[in-house]
């Protein structure tokens, strides 16, 4: 058996406590996505979009660019007030109940608004499950990207009690409203869907405690089959 002194084991372990916190911050910077800067202007405008949006339920077998996906994740989401924190959709009080996931082929990211970046969330690709728990709808399986808004209803709660949950619903339509019109200015397609099991889509997703689901949105590049919007 190998003996060290104790001199050793104190350097060694000296080395290892001046270390740890850059070695922390590597591994916690590997878990993390830093997204391309988003845009705040495009080539259409707001009428446009609003006038063009449409739920379309079938999709290009291509993937969505990370450019793509940050500016989706930005309209929803982002911090368009960086002095106060405040962002692109409003929040009652400013309490912030949302969370944003996206489950790709490479697995289920959370966005974290304040570094505009992805945290890997889950490793696999949970497409399928999302389908299931989404009554079969096929849109859920096969377009490159899916949105899930959820939310932990008590971060709203601590100040408006009863009505928090009703604040989080209209919070849920302005966030993915938004996403809906980007989706548009940005030539993609999408559809919201509402209508799934909840525990089963929690369960797939593997939430965090007091988080629930509230609205899923498959998103594409719009299929080339003139008869595809079914
Ligand atoms: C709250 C809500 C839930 C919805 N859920 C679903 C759904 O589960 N599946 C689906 O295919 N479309 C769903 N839709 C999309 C509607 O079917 C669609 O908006 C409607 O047919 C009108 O078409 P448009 O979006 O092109 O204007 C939902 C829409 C809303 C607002």
């Amino acid at each position: 058996m190998k003996v060290y002194s104790n001199r050793t084991i104190g350097i060694s372990g000296t080395l290892l406590l001046l270390f740890a916190p850059v070695m922390l911050a590597a591994i916690a910077s590997a878990a993390l996505q830093a997204l391309p800067q988003p845009r705040s202007q495009g080539g259409q405008s707001l009428e446009e979009s609003i006038a063009a949006r449409r739920s379309v339920r079938r999709y290009a077998d291509a993937p969505l660019t990370q450019d793509e996906i940050g500016q989706l994740c930005w309209s929803a989401q982002g911090i368009t007030d960086t002095r106060r924190g405040f962002r692109a959709a409003p929040s009652a009080g400013a309490t912030f109940p949302l969370e944003l996931y996206v489950a790709t082929e490479d697995g289920v990211f959370r966005y974290l608004p304040e570094q505009h970046a992805l945290e890997r969330h889950l490793e696999d690709d949970i497409r399928r499950g999302l389908r299931r728990a989404g009554l079969g709808q096929s849109m859920l399986e096969e377009a490159p990207a899916v949105f899930i808004f959820a939310a932990d209803v008590r971060r709203t709660a601590r100040r408006y009690g009863e009505r928090a949950e009703r604040y989080v619903w209209m919070e849920v339509g302005h966030a993915s409203q938004n996403l809906l019109l980007q989706i548009v200015a940005l030539d993609l397609a999408a559809v919201p869907i509402g209508a799934f099991r909840d525990d089963d889509l929690a369960r797939v997703l593997r939430l965090p405690d007091g988080q629930q689901p509230f609205y899923l949105v498959p998103v594409g590049r719009p299929s080339a089959n003139p008869n595809a919007n079914m």
